[in-house]
């Protein structure tokens, strides 16, 4: 059976050392005795804190992950984190391709690409984010642009990864921080699950398109999980502010526990 997967991005939200260590003491009070055969969790903090984090995804079942990497192994990259640095450090999972980074750091789809590259070299599950903006949602291009990211950004990746992918339907206008004037519906979170899904059967056939995660991402709460991720087959979710607060985070994985 697949395991859904909850993934926390805190962003550079806890912005401490000492914020980091009270969000693991609440967590770890709100996660004891704890234990799901049905979702996996993965925790995607900043690159400072993936050994304080890993203390605790070492002993539970949680998991740790990146919120980027660079798209080369090792050299004169002043500043860079490598995804080979990354899994030397335990780390399982990266975001890639988050709409903040194409935001403020100018990434592109065939940088994202080599990002991918190099996870999977690397043997790290790289969960990829897609989706349109406000305008690009108002002009109906939603299709158009989701397509083009998957095409550019999966272009190199073989069929033996293709189905380890994680693929994060993401809606620019849907993430909280963007001030959302609405939430997506279960009718357009559908729609895109299976835009996403036709783009994978076409071009990798139905066995492996079977294969690949998909998840949603943007605004997700502990009362909106259901409408947004459960009721519209979506196999699991990416959790920005709300994974700050390890309370409410936790009642999230509940709720895909109880499916
Ligand atoms: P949000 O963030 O849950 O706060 O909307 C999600 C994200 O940006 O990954």
């Amino acid at each position: 059976m697949k395991k859904y997967l909850v993934v926390a991005n805190f962003k550079m939200k806890l912005a401490s050392k000492n914020e980091i260590e009270t969000w693991l003491k609440n967590f770890s009070k709100a996660s004891k005795a704890f234990f799901s055969e049905k979702v996996e969790t993965v925790l995607c903090t900043p690159y400072p804190f993936l050994e304080k984090f890993s203390e605790i995804t070492k002993k539970d079942e949680f998991l740790l992950g990146a919120q980027n990497c660079f798209w080369e192994d090792e050299g004169a990259y002043t500043g860079e984190v490598s995804a080979k640095m990354l899994k030397s450090m335990g780390v399982d999972f990266v975001i890639l391709g988050h709409s903040e980074r194409r935001k403020y750091f100018d990434e592109q789809n065939l940088e994202i690409a080599r990002k991918v590259e190099k996870a999977f070299k690397n043997r790290i599950i790289p969960i990829i984010c897609v989706g349109e903006n406000r305008e690009e949602k108002e002009n109906d291009l939603t299709m158009k642009v989701v397509l083009k990211q998957l095409q550019d950004i999966l272009e190199k990746v073989g069929r033996g990864n293709i189905e380890k992918t994680i693929l994060c339907y993401e809606p620019i206008w849907a993430i909280s921080d963007n001030g959302p004037n609405r939430m997506s519906t279960s009718n357009e979170i559908m729609e895109a699950r299976l835009l996403i899904k036709k783009f994978l059967v076409d071009k990798y056939g139905q066995l492996t398109a079977e294969r690949v995660k998909i998840i949603y991402g943007g605004s997700v709460d502990n009362f909106n999980v259901e409408e947004t991720c459960i009721k519209t087959g979506m196999e699991g979710a990416l959790v920005g502010s709300v994974s700050t607060k390890p309370y409410e985070f936790i009642k999230i994985i509940e709720k895909f526990n109880e499916k």
